[in-house]
């Protein structure tokens, strides 16, 4: 009987009680979804990027899933806050920290040592850790940052700018600094290729480049296979890995077709927010939505709401935004956009819609909606199961 609901009512239904504006996650579609990234994954385990999901509960959720395991963090801070909490014994950071403070903490607390992994792509990143905590510590994990980018030409960088490491004598270089050096222990290697995992291969209304997109991932992808097991076979005669992390929501299927990759890293594909459903392969549902009250009704086919300026992080364009979801038929105006405070909805449908009707929204990325919203509400069916914090609801920031 709830599956006739639509979904609009079953959302309203659910959450009657509350005022708007709030946050719900979906706890069937982010359950699905979470199964789903095991499919793909087929068999290799993978890692939940807390980046994406900034929920304790959450995370726990998605851990208790057979499939997950461990936590790929991005910050140092925000790692030990989770290690302390019990959340994971297999915590990595993805990104280098230069945070002084947090490494004290790390060197002072060896059961954290023992479970976090931090990340490195130069000699700098271990004469900062030094500089922070000396030399008589307890052994630091670190992970080797390889670029995964693609460079068909001298000129050409295709995918992110983070580390320097690119072939496999840089990463076989890095590896012997990192062995030779007392007080490092080298756990394992990450290569995240953005270009692949977190660029939609169908963006809507270009199919031009839709098809320019995927011939470059399908380039990318098996120069990658090549180097990256060229350079996973140099490392691992230095050192005994315990990890070859790669991919994120949008690679899985390449990602795990290399027999050098251990893990895939995963956090949009539990949330489904707009900018993933930009692929062929894989449709993750919205797990996440927010409502916004109506609260003008400038006339006609025109309603304002409540809230909801929350435009992601990015290249800046349209698809930012924070997309209305129910009732359907509803867009952002181009004047006006998301406001800080207000945010006109225009269609046919806000005819319909009076004060205080909510109008529920996608963000267009997974994890920022977290930093604007104190609590997620957990819907389960047609009713509130519970109510959970956000990071931002604990308190806790990292950046
Ligand atoms: C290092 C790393 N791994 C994996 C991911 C994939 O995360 P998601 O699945 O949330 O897109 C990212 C995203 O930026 C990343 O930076």
């Amino acid at each position: 009987m709830l599956k006739a609901l639509p979904e609009s009512r079953r959302l309203d239904t659910a959450t009657i009680e509350l005022d708007p504006p709030f946050a719900v996650a979906d706890l069937d579609a982010f359950h699905r979804n979470a199964a789903d990234l095991v499919r793909r994954a087929a068999g290799r385990p993978v890692r939940v990027a807390t980046k994406s999901v900034r929920c304790r509960e959450l995370l726990r959720r998605t851990l208790t899933t057979p499939g997950f395991a461990g936590l790929m963090c991005y910050s140092l801070a925000e790692a030990l806050w989770l290690h302390g909490d019990g959340l994971s014994e297999d915590v990595l950071v993805a990104y280098p920290t230069a945070d002084r403070g947090a490494l004290r903490q790390l060197v002072a607390r060896p059961t954290a040592a023992a479970a976090i992994t931090i990340m490195v792509d130069s000699v700098e990143h271990l004469d900062l850790v030094d500089a922070a905590v000396g030399t008589r510590r307890p052994e630091i994990r670190v992970c080797l940052d390889i670029d995964a980018s693609w460079r068909p030409l001298p000129a050409m960088h295709i995918g992110t700018r983070r580390s320097p490491v690119h072939t496999a004598a840089d990463a076989r270089r890095l590896a012997e600094a990192v062995v030779r050096r007392a007080g490092f222990r080298l756990a394992g290697l990450m290569a995240y290729e953005g270009q692949i995992a977190g660029l939609g291969d169908a963006p809507p209304g270009s199919p031009l480049r839709g098809a320019g997109v995927r011939w470059m991932q399908r380039r990318s992808a098996a120069e990658l296979a090549g180097r990256r097991a060229e350079i996973v076979t140099a490392i691992r005669e230095l050192a005994e890995l315990e990890f070859v992390n790669g991919g994120g929501t949008g690679s899985i299927e390449t990602t795990t077709a290399e027999s050098a990759v251990t893990e895939v890293a995963a956090g949009s594909g539990l949330v489904g927010p707009t900018l993933f459903d930009a692929y062929r392969s894989f449709r993750p549902e919205p797990a996440l939505l927010f409502a916004l009250p109506v609260v003008h009704r400038p006339g006609g086919r025109v309603a304002t709401v409540f809230g909801g300026g929350y435009i992601a992080s990015g290249p800046v364009g349209a698809d930012r935004a924070p997309t209305p979801y129910l009732p359907t038929g509803l867009k952002l105006t181009a004047v006006e956009g998301a406001g800080e405070v207000q945010t006109p909805v225009a269609g046919h449908a806000a005819r319909r819609l009076r004060l205080g009707d909510r109008v529920w929204f996608r963000h267009a990325k997974a994890g920022e909606l977290a930093e604007r919203f104190n609590e997620y509400h957990l819907v389960d069916g047609d009713r509130v199961a519970d109510s959970v914090p956000t990071y931002r609801g604990e308190g806790r920031s990292f950046g």
